[in-house]
C-alpha cells in the first residue's frame, strides 16, 4: 500500500470566528507507538468546536488550531502496540484536528464502527454518545423523573433512551414536530417550547411536582426556567451554553427554587479513562444501528474546502448535524 506523508489539514490561524480557518497541506510522520492514521471519511462538528476556536472557552487551546474532533474513518496504518488492523472502519471523539484527509490518532480513541451503521451516521454520534453516556451518571434517575432539553438535538437522541433504560421518567423538550423525536424515543412526556410556557408544561406533566433533574444545554435563555421546573431537591445539570454562558445568577435563586443544585457539568469528572470513553461510545454506536431516530438528521455536508462555511452553518443553527466530507471535491 503507498505509504501517506502529506495531508490537507483546516487550521484555525488565531481565535476568532470561522473566517480564521485556512486549509494547510503538512507533513504526516508515521504513526508512532499506540496510534493509527486514519483516513477521515465524515467529520461530525460540534458546538465546542466553535466554543474552543473563539478563545474565550474554559478550555483553551494553543493556535494554530487544527479542527474537529469528532469522525469516522479507516484505519490505514497502525504503529507498534496497536491492535486494531488496517482497514477497521472506526469512529470517536478526541480526535484533534479531525478536518483533515488523515490525521493521527492515539489508539485508545478508536472505536469500531458496527456493520449495520453507515460512516456518516458514526460521525453524526461518537461525540454524542460519549456525553450522553456521562451525563446519565450526573444524578440519580432511577424510578425518578427528568426533563431534557434539546430531546431532537444530537446529545438528547441519545440522553432520552438511555435515561428511560436506566428506569427515568423522561420529559422531552423540543420545538414543534420535533417532539416527535422524543417521543418515539421512549419520552412519558413531550413538551413543545416554542408554545413558550415551557416550565408550566413540565409541571402538569409531573403532577405539579416538579422533575428530579434537567439537563440543559442551552444556559442563559434557560437557567430560570430550569429551575423553575425542578422538584425541591433537584439539580440543574448544565452542560452547553448554545445561547451563551449564565451571569447574575444568585445563590438566592436556588433557594427559592426549592433548595435546588445545580452543576456545570465536566464530563471528564464522571469517566474513568479512554476505557470507559470508548465503552460509552460503543453503546451508543450501537444504539444508533439497532434504533431508528437516534441518529440526528444531517444538516448539511461539506468539502475539506469549505470548513468556514461548514461552521457558519453550525453557528446558524443548522436543524441537523453538520458534516465535513474530506472526500467530496476530491483530495
Ligand atoms: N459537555 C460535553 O461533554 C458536551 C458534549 C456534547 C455536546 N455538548 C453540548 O450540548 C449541547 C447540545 O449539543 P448537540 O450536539 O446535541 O446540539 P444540537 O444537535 O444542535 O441540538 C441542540 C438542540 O437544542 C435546542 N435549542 C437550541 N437553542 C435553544 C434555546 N435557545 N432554547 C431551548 N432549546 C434550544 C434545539 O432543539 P429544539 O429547537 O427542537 O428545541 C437544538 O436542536 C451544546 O451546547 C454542546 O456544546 C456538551
Amino acid at each position: 500500500m503507498q505509504t501517506i506523508t502529506r495531508t490537507r489539514v483546516a487550521r484555525a490561524v488565531r481565535p476568532g470566528g470561522p473566517d480564521v480557518i485556512e486549509l494547510s497541506v503538512v507533513d504526516l510522520s508515521p504513526p508512532g507507538p499506540g496510534e493509527a492514521l486514519v483516513r477521515v471519511e465524515a467529520v461530525g462538528l460540534n458546538h465546542a468546536d466553535t466554543l474552543i476556536r473563539s478563545g474565550d472557552y474554559a478550555v483553551t487551546m494553543p493556535f494554530p488550531l487544527d479542527v474537529g474532533v469528532e469522525a469516522a474513518g479507516t484505519v490505514v496504518a497502525t504503529g507498534p502496540e496497536v491492535v486494531l488492523p488496517p482497514g477497521t472502519r472506526v469512529a470517536g471523539t478526541g480526535w484533534l484536528g479531525a478536518c483533515a484527509d488523515f490525521v493521527t490518532v492515539p489508539a485508545e480513541r478508536l472505536v469500531p464502527v458496527p456493520s449495520e451503521l453507515d460512516t456518516e451516521a458514526a460521525a453524526c454520534v461518537a461525540h454524542a454518545a460519549a456525553a450522553a453516556g456521562a451525563l446519565t451518571r450526573v444524578w440519580p434517575v432511577a424510578g425518578r423523573t427528568a426533563a431534557v432539553w434539546g430531546a431532537a438535538g444530537a446529545v438528547g437522541r441519545l440522553l432520552v433512551p438511555l435515561l428511560t433504560a436506566l428506569g427515568a421518567e423522561v420529559v422531552g423538550i423540543a420545538s414543534g414536530d420535533r417532539v416527535a423525536v422524543p417521543r418515539a424515543l421512549g419520552a412519558a412526556h413531550v413538551v413543545d417550547r416554542s408554545a413558550g410556557r415551557v416550565a408550566e408544561d413540565v409541571r402538569a406533566a409531573t403532577g405539579g411536582r416538579g422533575v428530579d433533574v434537567v439537563f440543559d444545554p442551552v444556559a442563559s435563555a434557560t437557567f430560570r426556567t430550569s429551575l423553575a421546573m425542578l422538584a425541591p431537591r433537584g439539580c440543574l445539570v448544565n452542560y452547553g451554553q448554545l445561547d451563551g454562558p449564565i451571569s447574575g445568577a444568585d445563590f438566592a435563586e436556588l433557594y427559592r427554587a426549592g433548595g435546588v443544585f445545580v452543576t456545570k457539568f465536566n464530563a471528564g469528572a464522571y469517566v474513568s479513562g479512554y476505557d470507559d470513553v470508548r465503552g460509552l461510545i460503543a453503546a451508543g454506536l450501537d444504539l444508533a444501528a439497532t434504533r431508528p431516530g437516534v441518529v440526528s438528521p444531517v444538516a448539511g455536508r461539506f468539502g475539506l474546502d469549505e470548513v468556514a462555511a461548514a461552521y457558519r452553518a453550525l453557528e446558524a443553527g443548522a436543524p441537523g448535524k453538520v458534516l465535513v466530507l474530506p472526500t467530496r471535491g476530491g483530495r
